[in-house]
């Protein structure tokens, strides 16, 4: 596992945002590149720095195929909490990319299990994901695969915990009521068999998160631990999240980085 330490939000997006742009830019195969994302407000600042580099002329979408993570049970995608009305808000809207390329999981399927079937298929049908951006959530959630999900999950439909409806409620005039009690999700062997995952990890509140991710022992408590047994994990994240890791911990992964720069 590799762990990026920037000092604040911005430069670890910036660093986040260059390292997907040079991957996309340096994909050769005539197949499309494929790059999963997340929601959440982690990976806004990389949206802004990749919609930079595509409004310049110095990254293109236009053999970029993207899977989003997750989608809220129930949500249609007109309303302003869906995941699609976020992706588009936030991203989607300010690049050029052929809307035939974005895949969202539709929280409105009449068949939800159907629904998240035809994703897996989907994916596979392009030879899997690249390279997987991801966010976690205060428990260690990667997309909605919340503690105790199997780290073997495939895409599927999730009940959302009362600690994640409490901390999503901001978004929801702040009541949990509000927040859909089921989402639908890629699952965590899903992001695992991912050729490259990407971890944004900022803010005091990720703390104990980001300790458990890197130095927690692989537990289906914190599903984002299954990542140390992923050969291309690489974590993003900011001084303020790094307030729980040991540090020798903190120091070794300043010290890598160092040297894979000379
Ligand atoms: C939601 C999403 C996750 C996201 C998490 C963290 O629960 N389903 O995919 O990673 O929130 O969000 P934030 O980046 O806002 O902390």
């Amino acid at each position: 596992m590799r762990v990026v330490i920037q000092e604040n939000y911005e430069n670890m997006c910036k660093w986040a945002a260059d390292y997907i742009a040079a991957k996309i830019n340096n994909h050769k195969e005539d197949r499309p590149f494929v790059l999963g994302l997340p929601t959440g407000s982690s990976p806004i600042g990389v949206y802004k720095e990749l919609i930079k580099k595509n409004q310049a002329g110095e990254l293109s979408f236009q053999n970029v195929v993207t899977f989003n993570m997750d989608e809220y049970l129930g949500l249609p995608r007109e309303h302003d909490q869906s995941y699609w009305y976020f992706m588009h808000e936030n991203f989607f809207n300010h690049i050029e990319i052929p809307a035939e390329n974005i895949n969202i999981l539709n929280g409105m399927a009449e068949d939800p299990v159907a629904e998240c079937a035809r994703y897996e298929e989907k994916i596979a049908s392009y030879g899997g994901i690249d390279l997987f951006m991801g966010g976690i959530g205060v428990d260690g959630h990667l997309a909605f695969n919340e503690p105790y999900t199997s780290l073997k999950s495939r895409t599927g439909l999730r009940d959302l915990t009362t600690d994640t409806r409490i901390v999503n409620s901001r978004f929801f005039d702040n009541d949990p009521e509000k927040v859909p009690a089921q989402a639908l999700s890629v699952g965590i062997g899903t992001v695992m068999d991912s050729k490259e995952v990407l971890v944004l990890i900022n803010g005091h509140n990720k703390a104990r998160a980001l300790a458990a991710t890197v130095e927690g022992g692989v537990s289906q408590k914190w599903t984002c631990s299954a990542l140390q047994m992923h050969n291309g994990a690489i974590i993003a994240c900011d001084e303020a999240a790094c307030g729980e890791l040991m540090v020798d911990t903190y120091k070794y992964f300043l010290d890598i980085e160092k040297k894979e720069r000379l």
